[in-house]
């Protein structure tokens, strides 16, 4: 268990006491992936254990690994059968307490992936729910009659299709939010919630760092089940306002946190989407729900989108202002966990840099553009060196259910079939699902076998082998945006300094100065494919970070060159 030491931070007048998390680089993995060891073609947990020294090199110090549990994998492993066991494809229960070890000795703790919202429908619990529908499993989930041979509403699942199935001949449905297989839990009721609380805490006994927390904002519906307008053909309307963040999930999600969290002090991060920024207090801190919640402001801007296409500027403007708004309402409270990417996403370099634009210096300052925000930063697997989106021909190349969800979708409102593939291969998120990056031998050194996925083409040009010693390589980047954020002379400001938006009358233009008492950080970053001319307030003390070889000085002017960033300690 890690011992947190308590220093004072008054910002708003509140203070924060120092948590062991709190000056950590986190690196996301998807396990399925990452590294195959033994020749299936699926990364495993041995795969991890592999690369500890690569993160530690890196100066990463928080892993977090997507479910590893045991599943069906119709959500590749966000359906899980079995809490206390790891999926047999990615290692045994072993494996995983070895990985922790060896993490451990590396100055690296593990994060896992706790999906409490729903099961598999072959949870062993769902199971005999289905085989008595009197016994008390059927009520650990959400079980209602239908009416009129119809389910009890016309709820979309986020997935697609109704959110309701039905129980074999019967007049009952289940709910589930994402998919078929993946039903929801009855966090009211207790007997369950005290099931799963024993299980996270035997988890978290093992010396787990702590847990990214899966759809947490959905576990307390709205028991209101009347029908809402619809809002497709389908004649179903998103019922996303009643199952997310609905009223009474504080309840949950107080004893939750008593009960577990709180005994370990473990590090936890809640993936909670659409929190309104003056509700973030509730979510994210020392009284917050979880120690950290992702910033996923940018998720859904896409320079190749039609409305972006044209004005990618605009994009980076809207941005800006999302990014600066969730910085002020954090403030005083907690970190959030600043991302640019994950498993659920594209690539970021084809999501946010118009594709005739790039080039190492678009590379590595969209690298930098959150990175020095206040908060922690995740890298996600292949972020570090590049990794492209894998666009595909066909829609049986891909291989998960949201993909064919969305495609299906498209050609249901009567879109060609060549204009569906091209939606389809700017949103799915398999993209960042190829295998990773290692070499350029055979697999690109993920696996002697058959991967589950198509390695991406391009992994002769972009892989860690190419990178890792190469000093002008995206790689050596991250390596050194690391190393700064980890400088003892400026890690308490990258901590706690306030964020300090600036030069926001220049378009394009990301900046921001990080303040603690006498330190100011400046940071720039130029989304422009254009150099810009920026007055500086205050003489330059250190530049501490820069991808271009010079910094350009006039007297006070400042000249950023088209895509650069600099990172400059003020005096
Ligand atoms: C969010 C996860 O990130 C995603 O991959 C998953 O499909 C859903 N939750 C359902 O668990």
């Amino acid at each position: 268990m890690a011992v947190s030491q308590v220093y004072l931070r008054y910002a708003m007048g509140i203070k924060m006491n120092k948590k062991w998390w709190h000056n950590t680089i986190g690196y996301q993995i998807y396990p399925k992936s990452f590294q195959d060891s033994n020749g299936d073609g699926i990364g495993d947990i041995k795969g991890i254990i592999q690369h500890l020294d690569y993160f530690k090199e890196l100066g990463i110090n928080v892993i977090w690994i997507c479910p590893v549990y045991k599943s069906p994998m119709v959500d590749h492993g966000y359906d899980i059968s079995d809490y206390e066991q790891i999926d047999p494809s990615f290692g045994s229960n072993e494996d995983l307490d070895e990985l922790i070890l060896e993490a451990d000795k590396r100055g690296i703790k593990i994060l896992m992936d706790l999906v409490v919202n729903h099961t598999s429908d072959q949870h062993e619990w769902f199971q005999k729910a289905m085989e008595d529908l009197h016994s008390k499993y059927a009520d650990y989930y959400i079980i209602k009659e239908g009416s009129k041979g119809e389910p009890p509403n016309n709820w979309r699942s986020i997935f697609g299709g109704s959110a309701w199935e039905r129980i074999g001949n019967t007049n009952k449905y289940y709910l589930h939010i994402f998919t078929k297989e993946q039903p929801d839990l009855n966090w009211e009721n207790k007997e369950l919630r005290e099931l799963l609380y024993d299980m996270v805490n035997r988890w978290l006994e093992k010396g787990l760092g702590g847990f990214r927390i899966d759809a947490i904002s959905h576990i307390k519906k709205d028991f209101n089940y009347k029908n809402l307008p619809a809002d497709g053909k389908d004649g179903l309307a998103s019922g996303w306002d009643h199952f997310s963040n609905v009223e009474g999930i504080e309840i949950f999600l107080k004893e939750l946190k008593e009960k577990t969290f709180n005994v370990y002090e473990c590090f936890t991060i809640g993936e909670v989407n659409d929190v309104k920024p003056e509700e973030l207090k509730r979510y994210l801190g020392e009284d917050g729900y979880f120690s950290s919640i992702f910033d996923f402001c940018h998720t859904n801007h896409r320079v190749r989108d039609k409305k972006w296409v044209n004005n990618p500027i605009e994009m980076v403007n809207e941005l800006r202002s999302l990014l600066f708004s969730k910085q002020e309402y954090a403030n005083g409270y907690g970190l959030l966990c600043n991302i640019i990417e994950n498993h659920d996403l594209p690539r970021a370099i084809d999501r946010f840099i118009p594709e005739k634009y790039i080039n190492y210096y678009s590379k590595t300052m969209l690298g930098a553009i959150n990175f020095f925000l206040k908060g922690i930063p995740f890298i996600y697997q292949g972020q570090e060196i590049g990794m492209r989106d894998y666009p595909k021909k066909k829609i049986e190349e891909f291989k998960d259910p949201t993909t064919y969800n969305n495609y299906y979708e498209h050609v249901s409102r009567g879109d060609l079939e060549e204009n569906v593939m091209g939606k389809i291969n700017i949103e799915t998120r398999e993209h960042s699902r190829t295998p990773m990056q290692w070499t350029d031998n055979k697999n690109a050194g993920f696996s002697e076998g058959i991967p589950w996925f198509e390695v991406n083409p391009n992994f002769k040009e972009i892989n860690v082998r190419k990178q890792y010693n190469d000093s002008k390589s995206l790689l050596a980047f991250y390596k050194k945006m690391i190393a700064v954020r980890k400088r003892k002379d400026l890690e308490e400001t990258f901590i706690n300094g306030e964020t300090v938006p600036k030069y926001m009358e220049s378009s394009g233009v990301i900046a921001y100065e990080r303040v603690r008492d006498n330190q100011r950080i400046l940071v720039i970053n130029n989304c422009n494919n254009a150099s810009i001319t920026l007055e500086l307030q205050e003489d330059i003390k250190d530049v501490l970070l820069n991808n271009y070889d010079q910094i350009m000085l006039d007297q006070s002017d400042i000249k950023i060159m088209p895509f650069q960033v600099v990172v400059m300690e003020m005096q």
